[in-house]
């Protein structure tokens, strides 16, 4: 045939995706990549042995479908998060962004709203979009802080099928207390999403939202395996919510969404979950120790329960990120004006970004 290849403005798209633009963290080959907050230790080498062989026994079996049910997997997930959870009141799929995605198909959808309160992160209003739903940003505090009963006002007053709650915060770092989820879902209408992504670099003692599930059967708590269980390329996230919102995600999946590959990759990594998360302390160490060090820089780090900083006093953002990355080290521009974030790494590479930024200075 030959001849001009079409613009994807002149295709038959969906009038509600024109103008939209995909996802799109730069995936750069540098050696210092600190901006997608991925853990950058790697699996350890014993827990990757056993996982291997998980894959290889499933691989036996791979001309057949998989249990479409994922039931170990979900055994392991209700497991690992305790508080008396069953394998029903389990999801799972290919990273927290698909199971955010299920929870959107169900509920969300053309003629529906989802709420967040922005700056949060940048997936929900495209995950909303995607699924033919409008976005409705809501605001924040002081410092990126959320209070009970401004939150509840905003909901009450947007009155969303689905509000997103990113507890801590992306990418702000910003922690969320329990009273605000308790006045938002009393205020919701819809399902309420708390995404704790990033829980496992809180304080120790603090209340995950999981303990706020009994009696609440319009709320959900998602969590991922990509951040603290350092395990970002297999693509595993799940969910915890009542056995009949679960129910309401069968009707949205894919059949067989889960490959039989994942499946024993994840259940092979639950068993090993204290190996697994050995390095989130480290990870919290660096963290605060970059929160220290650009502070002494002269940059504003905002209070972070993650494994990132959000860091103000950037007179230039692009530059000084262009000026880091000319130097080998990635971050991200959140295009928050004077702001930039980066992920905490291995003790090197967050070292290799302290001192490149120390030699930029405010001036790049
Ligand atoms: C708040 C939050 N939720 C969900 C995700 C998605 O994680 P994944 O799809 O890798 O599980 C991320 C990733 O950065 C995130 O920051």
């Amino acid at each position: 045939m030959g001849g001009v290849s079409p613009r994807l403005e002149d295709l038959p798209l969906r009038d509600d995706l024109r103008g939209m633009t995909p996802y799109g963290a730069p995936q750069a080959p540098l050696p210092v990549a600190l901006n997608v907050n991925e853990n950058t230790h790697p699996v350890p080498q014993d827990v990757a042995d056993d996982i291997l062989d998980a894959v290889a026994l499933a691989l036996r079996e791979v001309n057949r479908y998989p249990d479409r049910e994922f039931t170990e997997l979900r055994e392991g997930f209700a497991a690992y998060l305790g508080h008396g959870l069953t394998r029903d009141q389990i999801w799972a799929a290919n990273g927290s962004n698909e199971v955010l995605q299920h929870v959107l198909q169900a509920f969300g959808g053309p003629g529906r709203t989802a709420f967040g309160f922005a700056p949060t992160y940048s997936m929900y209003p495209l995950l909303t979009r995607a699924t033919g739903a409008e976005w409705i940003a809501g605001g924040r505090g002081v410092d990126y802080t959320i209070r009970a009963d401004d939150a509840a006002a905003q909901v009450a007053d947007a009155a969303p099928d689905v509000v997103f709650l990113c507890s801590p915060n992306n990418p702000t770092g910003t922690p969320l207390g329990l009273d605000v989820i308790e006045a938002v879902y009393d205020a919701a209408p819809g399902v309420v999403v708390v995404d704790e992504a990033y829980f496992e670099f809180a304080p120790r003692d603090e209340r995950s939202a999981l303990t706020m599930l009994p009696g609440r059967e319009r709320l959900v708590v998602s969590r991922t395996m990509s951040k603290a269980f350092a395990f970002a390329g297999a693509r595993v996230g799940y969910l915890a919510a009542d056995p009949a919102l679960i129910d309401a995600l069968r009707l949205v999946r894919l059949p067989y969404h889960l490959s039989a590959l994942t499946q024993a990759a994840a259940s092979a990594a639950l068993r090993h979950a204290p190996t697994m998360l050995r390095m989130v302390d480290e990870i919290v160490g660096q963290r605060d120790r970059i929160s220290a060090t650009v502070e002494a820089l002269g940059y504003t780090p905002h209070e972070s329960w993650t494994n990132f900083v959000l860091f103000g006093g950037v007179d230039n953002p692009s530059s000084t990120w262009q000026a880091l990355y000319d130097r080998g080290v990635l971050i991200r521009d959140v295009g928050i004006p004077h702001h930039l974030r980066v992920t905490a790494g291995t003790e090197d590479e967050t070292t290799a970004f302290l001192d490149a930024l120390a030699s930029i200075g405010s001036d790049a």
